[in-house]
């Protein structure tokens, strides 16, 4: 069977690009299942239902209806960007739903105020776990040789990294590499807010380069709704608070997980220690 990593923690804690470049690391596909709730939480708000618990059925429905896909892209291409930091590569990922890439929408702020809600109904959670566990098979992965740490090679026979709120707990019990990834608040908020600064700059600089026009450079226009490192830590702890005082499968440390607060330690660090665990 696929070895199984799973990665737990709170909202921000880099469980995505650590699970990323772990997955690249070892040769194993990925799985970011809190992208499942996101999409489903696009669904709701296409179709207008903002009362989750009175139209749960009907969104379970759209569940059911739709497609997800998850396109992890090791490889670098032109439209995937791979990040590059010191000596780990992040690889890209894009969210297909319905074949539509919601990669960028489902990050957006109505979507982040929301998702924890339509993650709190039992029957949407048991619609997605479905849409995760398919995904995790169909992650089909080669087997790789890796070495131990003493150096000796042994051949694994390929696996699967998933990230979430309940991967060890209850969507993968038996995994055989249990992480729960944590980090202050404010770190978190901190990377979370760098993060959308330099897709702001992204932006703003294609947009400049496509401006033809007399009218003052996109870039140096200044964002109408630019949210503080404080709103963004608000936003993360009502989401945490919400995730772990829900009644079904609620965000918990894993009894046999490996905990790992990553407040001051370099993304190398916390990406080699994970494989090195993964390869004893
Ligand atoms: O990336 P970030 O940490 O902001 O969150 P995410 O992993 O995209 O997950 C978004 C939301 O989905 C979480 O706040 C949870 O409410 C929910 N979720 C969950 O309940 N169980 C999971 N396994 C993954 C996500």
């Amino acid at each position: 069977r696929n070895f199984t990593i799973a990665i737990d923690g709170p909202a921000a804690s880099g469980k995505s690009s650590t699970a990323r470049a772990v997955a690249l690391e070892l040769g194993f596909g990925y799985i970011d299942s809190g992208s499942i709730y996101r999409c489903a939480t696009l669904l709701a708000l296409r179709s207008g239902i903002t009362d989750i618990s009175s139209h749960a059925n009907q969104l379970i429905d759209l569940i059911n209806k739709s497609s997800v896909d998850i396109k992890f892209q090791p490889s670098s291409s032109r439209s995937a960007p791979n990040l590059i930091t010191g000596r780990l590569t992040v690889p890209d990922v894009r969210i297909l739903l319905n074949d539509e890439d919601v990669s960028d929408e489902i990050r957006k702020p109505d979507v982040n105020r929301m998702v924890a809600k339509v993650a709190s109904d039992g029957g949407i959670r048991a619609a997605v776990m479905s849409v995760q566990r398919a995904l995790a098979k169909a992650a089909e992965t080669r087997s790789t040789e890796m070495r131990d740490k003493k150096g000796a090679v042994k051949s694994v026979p390929g696996g699967v990294v998933m990230d979430g709120r309940d991967i060890g707990t209850t969507i993968f019990p038996n995994a055989e590499l249990k992480i729960y990834l944590d980090a202050s608040a404010m770190a978190r908020a901190i990377r979370r807010w760098d993060e959308m600064n330099s897709k702001l700059k992204e932006e703003a600089t294609k947009a400049k380069s496509l401006d033809t026009s007399d009218a003052a450079p996109a870039a140096e226009r200044t964002p109408t709704e630019y949210p503080s490192v404080e709103d963004i830590a608000r936003e993360l702890e009502e989401r945490d608070y919400a995730d772990i005082n829900r009644q079904h499968s609620p965000l918990r440390i894993a009894t046999d997980a490996v905990v790992i607060d990553n407040t001051s330690m370099t993304f190398e660090q916390q990406v080699y220690s994970i494989a090195d665990l993964a390869r004893d």
